[in-house]
């Protein structure tokens, strides 16, 4: 695992949409895996500015968001597949019709989560999957206990993700009790994955993924099965790992090709 300690979440927006733009800029037809939540909206910011810029091309990637609410209108302005209309699609300038959120309103969500699972696999999987984290280490909405090999399908939000999510809502109560995810599996498949995190809300989570071992009580842990994965912390959310020192040294010291 990649890890990159960066003075603040500006920064952090700032190295991990180059990794973005990396692969966008090499493979303009390949597949974006987006996370909603406030963690990603610094990369999206910076992304939107680059092809304002004309220096990239979204128009012909694919989208395919973590997860949806089940039974929230699309309408509802908090629906992830309006979330990711909002911060993703229009200002990145993705092709609507290219951008897939889990069908968290489909008659038969087991049916609904198989055809996503096999619409990333069409599209020749997921090239890169921006991730945040929950403070309680969920990744997408992956909470405690999901196994380390699932795949998208429904789950019920635990009482602190729904209270975390709140702030979103006009009231507590009208947070969904349930989702639709890709599974920790499904993220795995993922060619990289690249982990956000900023502030000190974050720094036990990240401690658990990062240094912690692999457990589906902390379901980030799963990162470190994985072959190519970058985590890119602000100072804060970096605060409670042993050794930071060591990934400072790491990164000062990696060769500018071996980066990210
Ligand atoms: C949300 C999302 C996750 C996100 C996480 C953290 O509930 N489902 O994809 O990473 O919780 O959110 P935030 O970035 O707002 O802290």
């Amino acid at each position: 695992m990649e890890i990159v300690i960066l003075p603040d979440a500006a920064a952090v927006g700032r190295a991990a949409a180059s990794v973005i733009a990396d692969v966008v800029a090499r493979k303009p037809e390949g597949a974006l895996g987006l996370a909603t939540g406030s963690s990603p909206l610094a990369i999206y910011a910076e992304l939107a500015q680059r092809v304002e810029a004309g220096e990239l091309d979204f128009s012909r990637m694919r989208g395919f968001a973590l997860d949806e609410y089940v039974g929230l209108d699309y309408a509802h302005p908090e629906s992830y597949h309006a979330v990711i209309d909002r911060t993703v699609t229009r200002p990145l300038g993705f092709s609507p019709e290219l951008v897939s959120v889990p069908d968290g309103m489909a008659p038969d969500i087991p049916a609904a989560c198989a055809a996503y699972e096999a619409a990333i696999d069409a599209a020749g999987g997921i090239d890169v999957q921006i991730l945040g984290i929950g403070a309680n280490g969920h990744i997408g909405f992956n909470e405690p206990t999901s196994s380390l090999a699932s795949r998208t399908r429904i789950k019920t939000l635990t009482p602190k993700t729904r209270e975390d999510n709140a702030r979103f809502f006009d009231s507590p109560e009208q947070v969904p009790t349930h989702c639709v995810t890709q599974g920790l599996g499904t993220i795995l498949r993922a060619g990289r994955l690249v982990l956000v995190a900023q502030g000190a809300g974050k720094a036990d989570a990240i401690a658990a993924a990062v240094e912690g071992p692999v457990s589906a009580s902390c379901p980030a842990s799963v990162l470190q099965l994985h072959e190519h994965a970058t985590v890119v912390l602000d100072e804060a959310a970096a605060s409670r790992l042993h050794n930071a020192e060591y990934y400072r040294y790491t990164w000062t010291n990696k060769p500018e090709w071996q980066r990210y």
